[in-house]
């Protein structure tokens, strides 16, 4: 069973409507709908923004329903020149920038899988193939890279750059690092799958109203495609 999550109901919409055999159960707050998607089984979920609300809903879901891999899709921010509005995105890892334990001496980002501390957060090297194949199909393009998480939405310039130097990100959201984190502890296999709403720059509110839609149902049109080979 393969195992999706996005924070909005735009992010998940198209995947749910598209399920056969369709059925819910709701835990911990997050209604999970299960069925075929083109014929695989599937699990999808809205979890809600941010960290917090990714992490309860992955734990939820990997204890329920065992899926063979998760993988976030959504939106992000774009983070430098090349990474456009509408561009897709495969995170190679993710970060937790806001997760800062620098007065006691460790790395930003450094957090603790099991009794290992790590910042770069893995992804499937084996699923991101099957996703970054169907991206060049459909899309003519992806971006692999690192995927920076943090409780808040950036539009501004300055904190990209920092994000960028930081940690190598070539995009920014709100739960991939919580997913991975929590994938990461269950030894569950995790990708990231973005398309970009928006530059994370001053006009990234107003962008993101824009495109928010037409880019998650870019992430959901690759999805339906990909699944029968993740
Ligand atoms: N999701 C889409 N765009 C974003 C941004 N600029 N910051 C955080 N999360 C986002």
């Amino acid at each position: 069973m393969i195992g999706i999550i996005g924070a909005m109901e735009i992010e998940v919409a198209g995947i749910t409507a598209a399920l056969t055999d369709h059925k819910t159960e709701t835990l911990c707050g997050v209604t999970f709908h299960t069925g075929k998607l083109n014929g695989t089984d599937v699990v999808a979920a809205k979890c809600g923004v941010g960290k917090v609300n990714a992490a309860m809903c992955t734990a939820a879901m990997i204890l329920s329903y065992a899926p063979s891999v998760v993988i976030n899709t959504g939106v992000a921010g774009g983070i430098g020149e090349g990474v456009k509005i509408g561009n897709m995105v495969v995170a190679s890892h993710t970060v937790q920038y806001d997760y800062d334990t620098t007065a006691i001496g460790e790395p930003k980002g450094f957090v603790m899988i099991g009794s290992e501390g790590v910042v770069q957060l893995p992804t499937s090297a084996k699923h991101n193939a099957v996703l970054e194949k169907y991206a060049e199909k459909i899309y003519n393009g992806v971006h692999t890279g690192v995927i920076a998480t943090g409780d808040r939405f950036v539009a501004d310039p300055a904190f990209c750059l920092q994000l960028k130097a930081e940690f190598g990100a070539i995009s920014c959201e709100m739960e991939t690092g919580a997913v991975a984190q929590v994938c990461a502890v269950n030894k569950t296999p995790f990708c990231g799958l973005r398309a970009i709403s928006d530059n994370a720059n001053d006009e990234g509110s107003v962008d993101f109203e824009t495109f928010a839609k037409s880019s998650a149902e870019k992430c959901i049109e690759l999805l339906k495609d990909a699944v029968g080979e993740l």
